[in-house]
């Protein structure tokens, strides 16, 4: 079993030499925290992209979806807070001279304790099998009890500290843990400071202030400019959302863990707006709904779970994250923040347009208040790519490292593949493939043996491969074979588009 580190490191070569990801201007040395997408890797990322496009848009009535522009008139960020509080809090380490988040330093301490108790509960499992209870374990254990008490009261510090942005209290936390620079072991710090995210350009032929734009930190703000128009013209009722996919930018103070957190990536947000008054339930509505959306791709529960915010967004009053258990422990994938009427309200304020719904049950009007569902798309396709990646040991001794990427998300869905280069099986593989192609990315592929094609494949993450052989031309039958379980079996022809419909459906997952 490979360390948690050296399990992203085979990830991310693998990524590269497959053709998933690529760091971006490689030629020029690459440009930190920002990633190409390969051509694979490109085909999940849109895969992924349709999944949640048709989850909330297609399959809700009542949730439409817009694309809106990324620069925006610069008093957007000013009325949404970010120009003042969009802020993370900075410390430099004096002798190694490396930059960190003053909140993940202490957050990954926090993970490291966690981590102890994982591994005693791992310890406990084995030993007591079947008979092992982990509510009444985590209860009564006393390690884990007081590994549990120290990460609640560090948390309590951190969070009246981050909710009071109360700089020196957090240097004061750092240096009470004894938290060291993880480059060169020292424990002598900056002051922590706060720096803001946004990064900033000029529109039009003259460079000074008054030109000064940003680019969208988030995408949610493109939604809420647009609330009037897409009411109006689209007569929608509350409760509606709006829902939208596009890039966003930050200037990530500490850029690792591989496109985890990136300068330039892409959101999938919708904004559900509710009536005052509704919010927390549309609030736990959404949170259901959105681990449900997880949970259908087939990944073990084990790997999800619920965290609630330490500290709240400026125009949050009640958020949680789902977190998946990446290679570098739990961390966050996607938000559920109930927003309010912040952002509406703020825009009113700022731009003097009324902006306010009608609702004709109540016979009045009012700014509705809004729960957001927020997701980076690469993050997503970090947790897909980082579950799928599996080296696995076979009977025969020989190894194989397999994507086992959720079938309908894969980027290639069938491999068609002659056994060999003559007598009439390639133009029969191709004919094959001519017959799928408008419904399914399909590869064709009739170089070296055929063991080495399926390891090809299986490291791409293809769920099915059609071979075709000698008895194909006799009696119209293929030989399937399921990436998975490596089982092959013999089907006609004219069985494919029902086998794969059953296998490889981006539908099975919406319904
Ligand atoms: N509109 C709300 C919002 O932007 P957020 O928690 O800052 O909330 C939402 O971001 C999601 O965007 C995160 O859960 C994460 O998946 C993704 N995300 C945020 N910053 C990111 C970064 N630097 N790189 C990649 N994904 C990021």
């Amino acid at each position: 079993m490979k360390k948690n580190e050296d399990n992203l490191k085979a990830i991310i070569g693998h990524a590269k030499e497959y053709g998933f990801v690529f760091p971006s201007s490689e030629i020029y040395d690459g440009l930190s925290a920002v990633y190409d997408y390969g051509q694979y890797g490109s085909e999940l990322k849109r895969n992924i992209k349709e999944y949640w496009w048709k989850s909330m848009v297609q399959m809700h009535e009542n949730i439409v979806g817009i694309d809106a522009a990324i620069f925006m008139h610069p008093t957007t960020w000013k009325a949404s807070g970010h120009v003042d509080a969009f802020n993370d809090p900075l410390i430099d380490n004096k002798d190694s001279k490396k930059r960190y988040r003053a909140d993940v330093l202490i957050e990954d301490y926090i993970a490291k304790i966690e981590a102890k108790i994982e591994k005693e509960i791992a310890k406990a499992q084995k030993r007591f099998g079947e008979a092992f209870d982990l509510e009444q374990f985590k209860s009564t254990n006393p390690n884990v009890l007081r590994n549990q008490k120290k990460i609640d009261e560090i948390n309590a510090s951190f969070k009246e500290a981050m909710n009071n942005e109360d700089m020196p209290a957090i240097k004061q936390l750092i240096e009470d843990l004894g938290i060291a620079c993880p480059v060169s072991g020292s424990k002598n710090w900056t002051d922590v400071r706060q720096f803001n995210l946004m990064f900033s350009t000029e529109i039009g032929s003259v460079a000074d202030e008054a030109n000064k734009i940003y680019l969208r930190p988030e995408t949610a703000q493109g939604i809420f400019v647009n609330f009037l128009n897409v009411y109006k013209t689209g007569r929608m009722r509350i409760p509606f959302g709006i829902a939208q996919i596009g890039k966003a930018f930050r200037n990530e103070i500490v850029a690792r863990q591989f496109i985890f957190r990136m300068r330039e990536f892409e959101q999938m947000e919708m904004q559900f707006f509710v009536r005052p008054g509704e919010e927390m339930k549309w609030y736990e509505y959404w949170k259901e709904t959105r681990i449900k959306w997880h949970k259908k791709l087939g990944i073990p529960d084990e790997f999800y779970r619920f965290h609630d915010h330490v500290k709240l967004a400026h125009y949050a009053n009640a958020a949680a994250d789902i977190e998946f258990k990446f290679p570098m422990g739990f961390k966050e994938l996607e938000g559920i923040h109930s927003r309010t009427d912040f952002d509406l309200k703020q825009h009113e304020k700022y731009s003097g347009k009324k902006l306010q719904y009608f609702d004709p049950e109540l016979n009045k009007s009012y700014v509705p208040y809004v729960v957001e569902t927020s997701i980076g798309l690469d993050r997503m396709f970090l947790a897909i790519l980082s579950y799928a990646y599996q080296e696995e040991k076979l009977e025969d001794g020989s190894q194989r490292i397999v994507l086992k990427i959720p079938a309908p998300l894969a980027p290639v869905k069938v491999a068609v593949l002659p056994l060999v280069k003559k007598d009439g099986l390639p133009e029969k593989a191709r004919e094959i493939i001519d017959s799928l192609k408008a419904d399914y990315y399909c590869q064709y592929d009739e170089k070296d043996s055929i063991g080495k094609r399926y390891r090809r494949q299986d490291a791409i993450g293809t769920p099915v491969c059609i071979t075709v052989d000698h008895q194909s031309l006799e009696d119209n039958t293929v030989t399937i074979r399921d990436r998975d379980t490596m089982q092959q079996e013999r089907i006609a022809l004219d069985e494919i588009e029902k086998l794969l419909k059953q296998k490889v459906d981006l539908k099975n997952l919406l319904v």
